[in-house]
């Protein structure tokens, strides 16, 4: 964890910010996969963890931003509980650790809220995603359960957004750890592709080395020789040759802050011509994406400047046919890139996507887009130093999509139907990477993982 200086100061900001009433932060509880003891892996809330940094379960805290203090509530440990899991550090000692001086039972959060609650304090909560959290809110603060996230406290989360969005130093250097261990999972399954062996014996090679890092996987591994099918978690195919394969994957640092990559390569020792060509348009689109992200220049004309490249490179091999910027105002060009170029990342792969992406990336006067491909842009607003974009373009040949837009004559004058049939059953490619905003230089995080043509062949060889 970090110093107990960082999470004061963390607090600190967030009280003042806030500026009246109480700040209730809820930690992760276990949650039941099959039965009650059989749990799914814990994850803690990346709220509780960036403010309060203690990593385990069945705790919350409140902080007072009139009086500037902040009490951790949780059970202190048992007999029991060192009997089945081991000696600990006092639950005092830990929260000494964080810089809080004052514990109390859990138990006795709720007299605390109710109490403030009877004054007219307010309590400013955030959108719980947990059924356990959201239960627990309803029941101590007798709001409708079904509704709860609308009584959520816009302005702890637009605090929280803007506190969170810019990262610091020794946060950065969590996800370029997180990024060393997920070079390692790229490496390992680019060198054990060959024909016939299964997408699933790659992704066990990666989450094994996920783990074996001190951390875990940031999200499910996508790894596939589908990549048209953009959440594809299923890993049941056997590799052959002449195909592709997609992989997305990140571990987590021991301390839960994100890597984001993906990338694409051959089954054979090397790209056929056609997929060097499309590969190609891809790296030439991810690399304009990364030069164009600067503080003040807005996530959207990114995307823009990426698509710019991939409408191009298609025009120039014949598949879409016709003005650039047309076609793109048009989003003809989203039958080939049909999401969006990027989001934050950070403790959470999607940063902060439980407060709402509307507030991370979306601000009043930039509407997010309804158009097909646009609308899953994730962030749109302005880039400032410190934050951290995934930039992350695409070109996928979906059959049912092209077949769906050909029947209906969609953009019949921007794409040259006749000519994607040769593609069809091309798959996809996507290659993503973490980058800083800086003052300066766009800096790509992490030790640098193949993906120029060249090098992705030359460790395949
Ligand atoms: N790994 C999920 C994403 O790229 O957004
Ligand atoms: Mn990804
Ligand atoms: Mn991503």
């Amino acid at each position: 964890m970090f110093s107990a200086n960082t999470y004061a100061r963390r607090r600190e900001q967030l009280m003042h910010q806030v500026g009246r009433g109480l700040i209730l932060l809820m930690g992760n509880e276990y949650s039941p996969k099959n039965y009650l003891d059989n749990t799914f892996p814990f994850r803690q809330d990346s709220n509780f963890l960036y403010y309060i940094g203690l990593d385990h379960a069945h705790l919350a805290a409140i902080l007072d931003t009139e009086t500037g203090e902040t009490v951790l509530f949780g059970d202190e440990l048992t007999i029991e509980d060192i009997v089945w899991m081991g000696p600990q550090d006092s639950l005092k000692d830990q929260a000494q650790n964080v810089g809080i001086r004052e514990v109390q039972d859990y138990d006795l959060l709720v007299e605390v809220l109710r109490a403030a609650n009877k004054q007219n304090r307010a309590i400013h909560f955030l959108p719980p995603y947990r059924s356990e959290n959201k239960i627990n809110l309803a029941y101590w603060l007798h709001l409708p359960l079904l509704d709860i996230h609308k009584e959520a406290s816009p302005t702890l989360i637009k605090a929280i957004v803007a506190q969170r969005s810019v990262k610091t130093a020794e946060e950065i250097a969590e996800m370029e750890k997180a990024l060393v261990t997920t070079k390692a999972m790229y490496l390992a399954a680019m060198k054990q592709t060959k024909p016939g062996v299964k997408e699933a014996q790659l992704a066990g090679i990666a989450e094994g080395i996920a783990v074996a890092g001190g951390g875990d996987l940031a999200y499910p591994i996508i790894l596939t020789i589908n990549g048209q099918v953009l959440h594809n978690h299923h890993h049941h195919n056997i590799l052959k040759s002449g195909q592709l394969v997609l992989a997305d994957m990140g571990a987590e640092s021991s301390m839960h802050y994100a890597a984001d990559i993906t990338r694409t390569w051959p089954v054979d020792a090397t790209f056929t011509q056609r997929q060097k060509e499309i590969y190609q348009i891809v790296l030439d689109a991810q690399l304009a994406g990364i030069a164009a992200s600067r503080p003040g220049v807005r996530n959207l004309d990114v995307h823009f400047a990426a698509a710019k490249v991939i409408t191009n490179g298609l025009k120039s091999l014949g598949l879409l046919i016709g003005d650039t910027d047309e076609i793109i105002q048009a989003g003809a060009h989203a039958l080939f890139f049909p999401h969006g170029l990027g989001h934050m990342i950070g403790l959470d792969v999607h940063d902060m996507e439980d407060l709402g992406e509307s507030y991370v990336g979306y601000t009043e006067g930039l509407e997010r887009s309804t158009q097909f491909g646009l609308k899953s842009l994730r962030m749109a607003r302005e880039l400032q130093p410190g934050f951290v974009m995934t930039i992350e373009p695409g070109i996928y040949f979906i059959p049912q999509l092209i077949d769906m837009w050909q029947a209906e004559g969609r953009f019949s004058q921007f794409i040259n139907y006749p000519a994607l049939q040769a593609y069809r059953d091309f798959s996809g490619v996507r290659i993503e990477d973490d980058v800083l905003v800086t003052p300066d230089e766009p800096r790509v995080l992490g030790p640098g993982i193949p993906k120029e043509i060249g090098e992705i062949e030359a460790l395949r060889s």
